[in-house]
């Protein structure tokens, strides 16, 4: 469904900094810290926070405070708090820590499902159906992140059958949401639209996430592409950090900031409250000890000017004067 009319779509934004950010950062960052910064977030007006992964600590030591932090925060009405799971114990613990959503999460990539999960895809999906189950009886909403949908780094292209054919198991079998991951960053416009495309012709009720990153310089332009195939929600990250550990390259989510800043400008209504954003992305560095690859928060935003220096009246006039008398 392309958009056709002038008038330019509601976009939402879904921040992942905490959960895909937070996942690979090498030191381990306080509880508190993390509280603090989803807290903030949440005054954001961000449609929804993945607050953190509730994953075996052995594979993710980094989020091993999921369940103090998702019960730490202080919710705020009209966010939703999602947190990644892998299995059927991930998913028990999220839902007693009070998840409004668990985000399933399989590769479409037999070899980086493997590696990430340490299980085939047809196991992943026999361990996620029962979390599926698990999850109709308590009433927790569920969306299932499909990774690699765009390429794997050790694979190359998936298939957009595979990738449609997993979407549509967990649709039939009750899921509300899919994200369409580009784990590594290696989507481009052409790609994004024509997958996003299919998937919006084949899934016209499903609620659609994108997912992409940065890796490659072309997070902001396929978000568009996305935008123009009928995507309406993205995943982002604060800062632009973030990244699979199990994915060879992989770098940064597309940057919230910078892509909410693009979308503003382009007239894209959202609620969004940039310069709360800005001030929480600002903040990053010295939580994580190194700079983040954002680009508005260095830059400030396009109409944010700059005052204009004392000095230019009398380079006015010294050109003025050049121009009237040339000689
Ligand atoms: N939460 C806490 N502990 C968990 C867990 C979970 N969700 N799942 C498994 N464990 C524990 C088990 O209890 C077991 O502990 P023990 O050694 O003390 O008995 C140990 O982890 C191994 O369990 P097992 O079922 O054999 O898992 P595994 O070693 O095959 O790992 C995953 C499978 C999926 C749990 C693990 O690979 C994982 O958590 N991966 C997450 C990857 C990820 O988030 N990547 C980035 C996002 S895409
Ligand atoms: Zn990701």
């Amino acid at each position: 469904m392309a958009q056709s009319s002038n008038v330019k779509p509601r976009i939402h934004i879904q921040e992942v900094g905490t959960r895909d950010g937070f996942q690979s950062e090498p030191r381990f960052i306080p509880t508190a810290d993390k509280i603090r910064l989803i807290d903030a977030l949440s005054l954001c007006g961000l449609s929804k926070i993945e607050v953190t992964s509730f994953t075996s600590p052995k594979a993710i030591l980094a989020l091993a405070d999921a369940d103090e932090v998702l019960r730490g925060i202080k919710r705020q009405p009209g966010v939703v708090y999602t947190s990644l799971v892998p299995n059927l114990k991930g998913a028990e613990r999220a839902i007693a820590a009070g998840t409004d959503e668990l985000n399933l999460t399989i590769s479409t990539s037999e070899t980086h499902n493997l590696l990430n999960l340490r299980m085939t895809r047809e196991q992943s999906v026999a361990r996620l159906f029962e979390v599926v189950d698990l999850a109709k009886a308590t009433g927790v909403t569920l969306n299932v992140s499909l990774s690699t949908c765009f390429g794997c780094p050790m694979e190359g292209p998936i298939p957009e059958a595979v990738v449609l054919g997993f979407a549509e198991r967990f649709l039939n079998r009750g899921v509300e949401g899919i994200s369409l991951c580009d784990t590594t960053g290696m989507a481009h416009p052409d790609r994004v639209r024509q997958l996003c495309g299919a998937f919006r012709a084949r899934f016209p009720q499903a609620q659609l996430t994108l997912h992409l990153h940065n890796t490659r310089g072309m997070g902001l332009v396929n978000a568009l592409a996305g935008i123009e195939a009928g995507v309406d929600r993205f995943d982002a990250s604060l800062g632009g950090i973030g990244g699979c550990p199990y994915a060879p390259g992989a770098t940064g989510n597309v940057c919230t900031e910078d892509l909410v800043h693009m979308l503003q400008a382009l007239g894209h209504p959202m609620d969004v409250d940039l310069p709360r954003l800005l001030a929480a992305a600002r903040s990053l560095p010295e939580l994580l000890g190194h700079d983040v690859p954002g680009q508005v928060m260095h830059a400030g935003r396009a109409q944010d000017l700059h005052p204009i220096p004392g000095s230019l009246e009398a380079i006015r006039e010294r050109a003025l004067g050049s121009t009237s008398n040339p000689g």
